[in-house]
């Protein structure tokens, strides 16, 4: 386990923040301060894991907080955008206590973490029983919303018909898996955020934000080119997502 020290960092946000949290920045309304919703009367500690750049802090400012991440370059950009305690960690070893989380959020997370049963046993053994977990996750695509053209463009020149999530199964079947395990749902939400393609960048970014293990630079090239030629002002990409509430049985 590694410890992250923000105080030791330049206070200004230097380092380039990742894909995916430019993207989510742009969309109509914060996912992130959705998220977080559900937290904002938590007093406890809330563990944030696979916080990435941490983009939840924001929007959990004066709580109990703290980042968990495996990844270095990410931490550095949490680090830098001044978003701390943060620890470099595994999400299937955390290096908290038994029971001593009052919540744990995974922003865009779980459908990427590995093991990930190791992981959800993970969480529930650091939330105390009753404590919450809330999630973001990817949500399908959905019948023929605005913009579904857009997104079929460039699933058909990346070659793929539908995102290989590492864990396809957390995206729409979250409820049934966290269910499945010491946790009771306390509510399940879908919520369609529009991101503007209005330009040739807006495409670029969008196409780099995705996780494409095993695509080719080739077809990637080909996705962001046929995006771009797809942009127009005032054109949006439905990004869709889900955020799940769960709590920690607690046992007889
Ligand atoms: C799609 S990013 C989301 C990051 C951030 N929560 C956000 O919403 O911008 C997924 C994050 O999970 C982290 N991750 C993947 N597998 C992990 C694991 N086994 N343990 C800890 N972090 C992991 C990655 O390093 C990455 O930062």
């Amino acid at each position: 386990m590694t410890e992250a020290n923000c105080g030791t960092t330049s206070p200004h946000f230097t380092v380039r923040s990742p894909a995916s949290e430019r993207v989510l920045s742009r969309v109509d309304s914060s996912p992130y301060g959705w998220l977080a919703e559900p937290l904002h009367d938590i007093s406890g500690l809330i563990v944030d894991i696979g916080c990435g750049t941490a983009p939840t802090r924001e929007h959990l400012i004066g709580r109990r907080w703290v980042g968990v991440d495996l990844s270095s370059s990410e931490l550095a950009v949490a680090v830098a955008a001044g978003r701390c305690p943060l620890v470099q960690a595994r999400a299937d070893a955390l290096p908290v206590a038994d029971n001593a989380a009052d919540a744990v959020c995974a922003a865009m997370s779980l459908q990427v973490l590995t093991p990930l049963s190791a992981a959800l046993a993970e969480i529930a053994r650091i939330l105390r029983p009753g404590g919450l977990l809330a999630a973001l996750v990817p949500s399908r695509l959905g019948f023929a919303p605005r913009g579904w053209l857009g997104w079929a463009s460039v699933l058909n020149a990346l070659g793929v018909t539908s995102h290989p999530w590492l864990n396809p199964r957390v995206c729409d079947g979250v409820v049934k898996v966290l269910g499945r395990r010491s946790f009771e749902i306390v509510s399940s939400h879908r919520r369609t955020f529009l991101f503007p393609i209005s330009t040739g960048e807006a495409a670029e970014l969008l196409v780099d934000s995705l996780y494409l293990p095993g695509t080719s630079a080739d077809r990637i090239a080909a996705a962001k080119h046929t995006l771009g030629a797809w942009a127009r002002p005032g054109r949006t990409l439905p990004l869709p997502l889900r955020r799940v509430v769960a709590r920690r049985q607690v046992l007889p």
